[in-house]
C-alpha cells in the first residue's frame, strides 16, 4: 500500500507535503517521512552547489511527523512525501521512507545524499538486484525493497534523472509507482507506475506540479489530475511535465489528459462522535439514501459505464447468462450476499470468489459472464489483477461496484455503479459496506428485469422496502446502548463464535471480520449447520456465541443450532427481529431488531454487528480507526 506525494514548485511544499500525508494515511501508518532539496529554494531559484538533501522521518503518525519537520525548519519547493505499510522490514525509522542514495562505498553515509526516492507496491527481484548493487559497493541501511530501487537509480545517474528511472524500469519486476529525485537536479522529479496507482497534478497556472497516490492528496491544492497508465514515465519540472508511455513514447495532452477532478479532502469533521468508524456507522441512513436518490424505478442504464471502454447495460445484461463476483475482505462478503439475490430473485447462477485466489487459478472463462468487482476504493491490487485475469481470459462483460468515481475500476469496467456512502475513513468498512449491498440489490432487480423475472408489482414493492430502509436503519441504531453492554462482556473474551444461515451467513462472516480487526479478539464465522461438524468442539461457558436469527425460513433449524451451543454452555447472544419469537433467558441474551425485513434484512443486521465490534474495540482500547497492521486500502497484493 503506503502513500506517495510529491511537489515541485515554487513556493514552500512541506506543509503541501505534510497534508497530503494526512489524507493518505488510510494507505498505510506504519511509519512516515518527508524528504526535500534544499537548492529549491522558496521563490523558485536554485541555491548554489553544495546545498543538498534533508529528510525527516517517524514512526509516529504524521502529526509527529510535523513536529519534527517544524523543528527541522524543513522548506523548500522540491520534495517528496511517503506514508508506510510494512512489507518488507519491520516499521522503524530506519525502513522508513524517503530513501536515500549515498552513493557506493563503505564511507558513503559520510557523503551527501544523491538520490532521495519513495515507493508505493513490492519489488519482487529486490533480493537480485541488492546483491548486483551490494557489489557494487553500494550499502543498504534498511530492509526495504524500496533501498534497491534508489540505490539502482543511483548506479545509473548519468546527469539526467529521467534517463536513469526509465532505464531502472527494466530492471523492476513487481508492482511499484515511485517519486525520486536527484541532488544535481533541484527542481525535477521523475515518477514511475506499474502496478500501484499514481497521479500527476497541475497547479495554478501550470507552474508547479505535483505526483500522488490519488487526487485526494492534493484536495484544495489541485483538482487538474492526469491519470498515469500501467508503465508510465513522467518528467515533472518547474512549469514543464511530460510523459513518455511503456514503450518510450512521448505522449500528446489528448492520450494523458488533464481532467478536473472533484476530490473530498477526506479531512471530515468528526461532529460528536470519538471516532470516524462510529461516525460512518450512523451516517448509514444518509448514505442508503443518497444511494437511492434520483432512482425511480430499476433501469439497466444505472448501470451505464463511466470508464475508458463504456458499454450500454442493457445490451450486456441481455447477453450474459451467469455473474462471477470478484472481491476482498468485506466487499466479498457483499458479494456473498449478493449470490442468494441474483440466483433467488434473478435466477442467474453466481459465482463468488476471492480476488486474491481467483487470478491464480486455472477456470473455465465463460464469455457470456458478466464480472462484477466490488470494491470500496476501487484500487485494491487483488481485485484489479483478479479483473485483469477475467478480460484476459476472454470475459470482456464488467460491471463494478465502487465508491470511489475516479478510480482504476471505476475506469477498467465497462459498467459501474457509484455508492454513494462518502469518503469512508474509518479502516473497518461500515457504510461502504451497505451501500455497496444497495448497488447489488439494485443490479439483482435490474438482471431480473432483463431476464423478464421482474414484475411490475415486485419491482415496486422492492423498491419501497428499499426506500424504507433508512428509516428502519435509524431505528437498528438507536439499539446502541443495548449492545454497549454486549461490548462491556465481549471485552474480557478471547474468542467468539459468529452464526448464521442462508443470506445471513455472510452477516456472520462480516460480524466476525468487524471484531477481529478492530478488538483483536479472535472470532470465527460458521453457518449454523456446520457447527456439529467441528467448530462445536470449541463451545463451552467461556465461548460467546453471536446469532444473527431473523425471522426466515431457516429460523426453525437455526433455533435447534441455540440449543446445541446452550446444551455445551456456549452463552448465545440473539440477533432477533420482530418475527423471530426468541427470548432472553439463562445463557440466552437478545437484542430485537424493531422491523421484520425479509430479502433486504442483511443490511439491517450487519448494524448491530458493526456497533458490537466498535464498542467492544472501545472498551478495549485499541486505536479503532487505524487498527494495528492494517491500511484503508490494499495496493500491494
Ligand atoms: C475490512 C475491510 C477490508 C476491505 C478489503 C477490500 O473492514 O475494510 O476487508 O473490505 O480490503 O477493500 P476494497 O473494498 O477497497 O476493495
Amino acid at each position: 500500500m503506503c502513500g506517495i506525494v510529491g511537489a515541485v514548485s515554487s513556493r514552500n511544499i512541506v506543509p503541501v507535503l505534510v497534508q497530503g500525508l494526512q489524507r493518505l494515511e488510510y494507505r498505510g501508518y506504519d511509519s512516515c517521512g518527508v524528504a526535500i532539496h534544499r537548492a529549491a529554494v522558496v521563490g523558485g531559484a536554485v541555491a548554489p552547489a553544495g546545498v543538498g538533501l534533508q529528510r525527516a522521518r517517524s514512526t509516529a503518525r504524521v502529526a509527529e511527523l510535523q513536529t519534527q519537520v517544524t523543528q527541522d525548519q524543513l522548506a523548500a519547493g522540491t520534495g517528496i512525501a511517503h506514508t508506510r505499510w510494512a512489507t518488507h522490514g519491520a516499521p522503524a525509522v530506519h525502513n522508513a521512507h524517503p530513501h536515500f542514495s549515498h552513493g557506493p562505498g563503505a564511507d558513503a553515509a559520510s557523503r551527501p545524499a544523491r538520490v532521495a526516492l519513495v515507493h508505493n507496491g513490492i519489488i519482487e527481484n529486490h533480493d537480485e538486484l541488492r546483491a548486483e548493487l551490494q557489489a557494487k559497493g553500494y550499502v543498504f541501511d534498511s530492509q526495504t525493497d524500496t533501498e534497491v530501487i534508489a540505490h539502482l537509480v543511483d548506479a545509473l545517474y548519468d546527469g539526467d534523472i529521467f534517463q536513469a528511472v526509465r532505464t531502472a524500469r527494466s530492471r523492476l519486476h513487481g508492482a511499484y509507482a515511485i517519486a525520486v529525485f536527484h541532488k544535481d537536479e533541484p527542481q525535477r522529479m521523475v515518477g514511475a507506475r506499474q502496478g500501484s496507482p499514481l497521479i500527476m497534478g497541475v497547479g495554478e497556472g501550470g507552474g508547479e506540479h505535483f505526483l500522488a497516490s490519488d487526487a485526494m492528496a492534493l484536495a484544495g491544492v489541485t483538482d487538474q489530475i492526469v491519470y498515469l497508465a500501467e508503465g508510465d514515465v513522467v518528467d515533472v519540472q518547474l512549469g514543464r511535465y511530460w510523459i513518455e508511455d511503456t514503450n518510450g513514447q512521448t505522449l500528446t495532452p489528448a492520450q494523458r489528459p488533464v481532467k478536473t477532478v472533484q476530490a473530498h479532502s477526506g479531512a471530515a469533521e468528526l461532529g460528536p462522535y470519538r471516532h470516524y468508524m462510529q461516525k460512518e456507522i450512523f451516517e448509514q441512513p444518509r448514505a442508503f439514501g443518497d444511494t437511492l436518490e434520483g432512482i425511480e424505478g430499476i433501469a439497466p442504464e444505472l448501470f451505464d459505464g463511466q470508464g475508458e471502454q463504456p458499454a450500454a447495460a442493457w445490451r450486456v445484461f441481455k447477453e450474459i447468462d451467469n455473474v462471477l463476483i470478484l472481491a476482498c475482505g468485506t466487499s466479498y462478503y457483499s458479494g456473498c450476499t449478493a449470490k442468494y439475490w441474483l440466483e433467488e430473485i434473478a435466477g442467474i447462477p453466481t459465482q463468488v470468489e476471492v480476488a486474491s485466489e481467483y487470478r491464480y487459478r486455472t477456470s473455465v472463462p465463460n464469455p457470456k459472464t458478466l464480472v462484477v468487482t466490488i470494491s470500496q476504493s476501487g484500487e485494491t491490487a487483488d481485485t484489479l489483477a483478479a479483473l485483469r485475469h477475467a478480460q484476459s481470459l476472454g470475459m470482456q462483460h464488467t460491471l463494478t461496484i465502487c465508491n470511489v468515481a475516479t478510480s482504476a475500476m471505476v475506469r477498467e469496467c465497462a459498467l459501474a455503479y457509484i455508492t454513494r456512502a462518502g469518503v469512508e475513513i474509518g479502516v473497518a468498512s461500515t457504510k461502504a459496506f451497505t451501500t455497496q449491498l444497495a448497488g447489488l440489490f439494485l443490479l439483482t432487480l435490474a438482471l431480473a428485469q432483463a431476464k423478464g423475472r421482474l414484475s411490475a408489482d415486485d419491482e415496486a414493492r422492492h423498491l419501497k422496502a428499499m426506500r424504507h430502509l433508512p428509516v428502519a436503519l435509524q431505528a437498528v441504531l438507536a439499539l446502541e446502548p443495548q449492545l454497549i453492554q454486549w461490548a462491556e462482556q465481549f471485552a474480557q473474551k478471547d474468542n467468539a463464535l459468529f452464526l448464521g444461515r442462508g443470506l445471513h451467513y455472510p452477516i456472520a462472516l462480516e460480524g466476525a471480520l468487524k471484531l477481529k480487526e478492530i478488538s483483536y479478539i479472535h472470532a470465527e464465522a460458521y453457518p449454523a449447520g456446520e457447527l456439529k461438524h467441528g467448530p462445536l468442539a470449541l463451545v463451552t461457558s467461556a465461548m460467546p456465541v453471536v446469532v444473527v436469527a431473523p425471522n426466515d425460513a431457516l429460523l426453525e433449524k437455526l433455533k435447534s443450532n441455540m440449543q446445541e451451543v446452550r446444551a455445551r454452555g456456549g452463552v448465545l447472544y440473539v440477533l432477533a427481529d420482530a418475527d423471530s419469537h426468541i427470548s432472553a433467558s439463562e445463557g440466552i441474551h437478545v437484542i430485537r431488531l424493531p422491523e421484520h425485513y425479509g430479502t433486504l434484512s442483511p443490511i439491517l443486521h450487519v448494524v448491530p454487528l458493526q456497533l458490537l465490534a466498535y464498542h467492544t474495540a472501545l472498551a478495549k482500547g485499541t486505536d479503532v480507526d487505524k487498527p494495528r497492521n492494517l491500511a484503508k486500502s490494499v495496493t500491494v497484493e
